[in-house]
């Protein structure tokens, strides 16, 4: 895709072809080129003559520096990088990761080709309308002492939510960010090191900001936007620091104290707390029973027939009866 192109375009004026290739360093002829390569991914540019090229609406393009001064001093913790398209974000750090990439880098992008979600499922995303990323966090603990991190994590997003404006952010057991209109954000974690530590964390994030049909008609559930709930444009650089500075500060709490601290506040933010649910479990089974939170290593309370049981896994979802 033509990105330097949306680049020149994204604030949303009008620019002629001629400036657009002046300040590109290219030709008209490949202008013309990257615009019709835009309009082709369904980007809506406006022609005028004698005023030029007009993006509508705006996009809020990722620029590293600028995520950085979002930070502010809490910018010494991340290294930042953003790429226009890849594979996957994670996919890249986890090699980064292997390579000895530092703690606290982060890899933005724009597009994914080939965005992985939890369970083996593909994740969509559309440029401008969603922020995907992925963080580095390294920890002293093996992986097996990290229990509940993706939790932590669901809830450090949920604060920056709900902070942005968002009404009615809640948390869907293990780490699915929701509004009541559907899924707002979901998280991908893949832990690489030693069971007895240390142990690194990569972390990706995709956070559906704006509702584009490009992502919708490929995902099978309903999706929620960010802009749409609070009825306001959102700059994803300024999102995506406030995401940071939070994350930083979740897992650095984290790595002292595990989860049982966060564990009150994220059973607030329960989508499920004490409603009747079904658990789908890896091995393709079900469970009914009711949803009694999570325990301090992260695991889900469900209340069964058998009593009040414990699971690692599996995918939940809320049953058609009443609350309980
Ligand atoms: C899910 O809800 O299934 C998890 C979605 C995680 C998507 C993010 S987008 C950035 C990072 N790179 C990926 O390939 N996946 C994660």
């Amino acid at each position: 895709m033509a990105f330097k192109t949306l680049r020149a375009l994204s604030d949303g004026a009008f620019h002629s072809g001629e400036d657009i290739a002046r300040a590109l360093g290219v030709t008209r002829g490949a202008v013309w080129y990257g615009i019709r390569d835009l309009a082709g991914c369904g980007f809506s540019i406006e022609k005028v003559r004698g005023r030029g090229y007009r993006l509508s609406p705006a996009l809020s393009l990722l620029d590293a520096v600028t995520v950085s001064e979002w930070l502010g001093p809490a910018a010494a913790t991340f290294a930042i990088e953003v790429l226009d398209s890849i594979d996957s974000t994670n996919t890249r750090l986890l090699q980064r990761a292997a390579a000895g990439a530092p703690s606290g880098l982060v890899l933005a992008a724009e597009a994914q080709t080939a965005g992985r979600g939890r369970r083996g499922r593909p994740w969509r995303s559309a440029v401008g309308s969603t922020l995907t990323f992925s963080l580095l966090w390294r920890f002293a603990r093996g992986a097996r002492e990290l229990a509940g991190l993706s939790l932590a994590v669901g809830l450090a997003l949920a604060r920056t939510l709900r902070a942005a404006g968002a009404p009615g952010v809640a948390l869907k057991w293990p780490n699915d960010v929701m509004l009541p209109a559907g899924k707002l954000a979901g998280i991908l974690i893949e832990m690489q090191g030693d069971v007895l530590g240390p142990s690194a964390a990569v972390i990706g994030i995709g956070v559906n900001v704006r509702a584009d049909p490009r992502v919708a008609e490929q995902v099978d559930q309903p999706l929620a936007d960010l802009e749409s709930a609070t009825a306001e444009p959102v700059d994803r650089n300024r999102l995506l620091a406030q995401m940071l500075a939070e994350l930083g500060g979740v897992l650095e709490s984290f790595a002292q104290g595990g989860f049982a601290p966060l564990r009150a506040e994220w059973q607030q933010l329960h989508a499920h707390q004490d409603r009747r649910v079904r658990l789908l479990l890896p091995d393709g089974g079900t469970l009914a029973g009711i949803a009694r939170g999570v325990a301090d290593d992260g695991v889900l309370l469900l209340e069964t027939a058998d009593g009040l049981q414990r699971f690692h896994s599996g995918e939940l979802s809320l049953r058609a009866e009443a609350a309980a």
